[in-house]
């Protein structure tokens, strides 16, 4: 199995995320400045107008703006009408999967370029309206009628690996600790605090004092979201906007000396209710999307360097490194424990903070994943780089995993 023609990346850019600086921003003016960011990184030049189509991941701008038709609104605030314009809706795995598409494109033939981005702006609502849109993506027969929200999910899910592995919530905090700090190294984040300067910080305000972040975390200052699930376990809800400029490997030198190359997609679907599964503590479509990525890219889990995965809860990270092939089932949150997958560690997971730290404009993870590879493994991820990586993945998934878009990436 692979591509009939290589795909590279050549440019990436990205908004930062967050909410309140992005206040005054639409999703149109969050994507557009993306997409500049990308094309100036381009190192020999780029015209939008040479790209031959847009595949863009949005999950509900509908909702969230009053704004259908994604794709075209998009393009024409580009100006690169009349390029074919395609809105791809996979939940929260909306442009990892547009990306995977974008791949397709090329390697059929259809054109050699393509711009692949994401967008969401979240904001606009308050917390319990976001809840309810983002809960369209869960089974609204069996989950959402019956008042089941993302946090409760994952919560379901963070219960069931618990029981199953005689797991501790210690190992979530453990992530999140991880993320916040990695997300303290990356600009673009939301969150650039560590768990310790907010803990200091919230701990002053109530004229209280932790003697470490656990102390903290385990407070009633992290209060249960949906147990055993805290806020710390979460990630915020995010505005931004990201964007990558694939060519055909045959074409990609004409724009950079150093494109990275997309070495291997997969992509799956599951049953969306989670009632319907065999086993809670593990996503299937991961496991059939990477087992396809890793086939296509001729790697195994031992020879990635760097990931990032779709750790919207804590829980979310633990299963992933387990699904991905990385740890045994049920080591994932001993080995984040441990410090395995620090940024210094034996496989740095979520150099750029995560959806914990970085923060979730749902429609952009996909391709903010992409665009923290393609930084990674050119070497230009700054503070938060990880020395000498060639081989990098991303894992993006849409709800509690009834889509999954998997990417194995290679320096070129
Ligand atoms: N982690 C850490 N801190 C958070 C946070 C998070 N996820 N979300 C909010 N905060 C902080 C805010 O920065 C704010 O701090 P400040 O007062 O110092 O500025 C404070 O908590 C209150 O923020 P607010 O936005 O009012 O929180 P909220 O209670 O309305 O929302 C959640 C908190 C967890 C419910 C919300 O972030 C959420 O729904 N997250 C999950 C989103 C989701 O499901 N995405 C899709 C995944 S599949």
């Amino acid at each position: 199995m692979g591509l009939y023609r290589g795909v590279s990346i050549v440019g990436a850019g990205m908004t930062r995320f967050h909410n309140k600086l992005h206040a005054d921003k639409t999703g149109r003016e969050l994507f557009v400045e993306a997409t500049l960011e990308a094309t100036a990184s381009v190192d020999k030049g780029f015209r939008l107008r040479e790209a031959g189509a847009l595949f863009l991941g949005n999950f509900t701008s509908d909702i969230f703006e009053g704004q259908g038709h994604t794709a075209a609104v998009m393009a024409d605030w580009l100006g690169i009408n009349p390029i074919p314009a395609f809105r791809v809706e996979d939940a929260c795995a909306s442009s990892g999967a547009a990306l995977n598409l974008g791949v397709m494109a090329i390697a059929s033939g259809m054109t050699d370029v393509v711009i692949v981005g994401g967008v969401e702006k979240m904001s606009r609502l308050n917390t319990e309206q976001v809840t309810d849109a983002l809960a369209l993506a869960a089974d609204t027969s069996y989950e959402t009628s019956v008042g089941f929200t993302f946090p409760s999910i994952y919560g379901a899910l963070a219960s069931a690996y618990f029981r199953k592995y005689n797991a501790t919530w210690d190992q979530l905090a453990a992530v999140t600790i991880k993320n916040h700090r990695n997300g303290t190294l990356n600009p673009k984040a939301h969150f650039q605090s560590d768990i310790r300067t907010t803990a200091n910080k919230l701990g002053e305000k109530d004229g209280r004092t932790f003697k470490n972040e656990l102390e903290f975390l385990r407070s009633d200052l992290n209060p249960i979201v949906a147990s055993p699930l805290r806020l710390f376990d979460c990630c915020p809800v995010s505005d931004g906007a990201a964007a990558v400029i694939l060519a055909a490997d045959d074409i990609a030198r004409r724009y950079t000396d150093t494109p990275v190359k997309v070495a291997g997609i997969g992509q799956a679907s599951d049953t969306i209710a989670l009632h319907s599964r065999s086993d809670f503590t593990t996503l299937k479509a991961t496991v059939k999307a990477v087992k396809d990525a890793y086939a296509m890219a001729d790697v195994k889990p031992k020879d990635i360097q760097v990931a990032d995965v779709h750790d919207c809860f804590t829980i979310a990270e633990v299963v992933a490194t387990e699904d991905l092939g990385f740890f045994p089932y049920g080591q994932g949150g001993r080995a984040t424990e441990e410090g395995r997958t620090a940024l210094n560690g034996e496989l740095p997971i979520n150099p750029d903070g995560g959806l914990k730290a970085k923060g979730h404009p749902v429609g952009a993870t996909g391709v903010a994943m992409a665009y923290e590879m393609f930084k990674q493994l050119r070497g230009q991820a700054g503070k938060h780089q990880v020395e000498g990586v060639e081989i990098g993945l991303a894992q993006n998934v849409g709800a509690a995993g009834a889509s999954v878009a998997v990417q194995v990436f290679r320096r070129g």
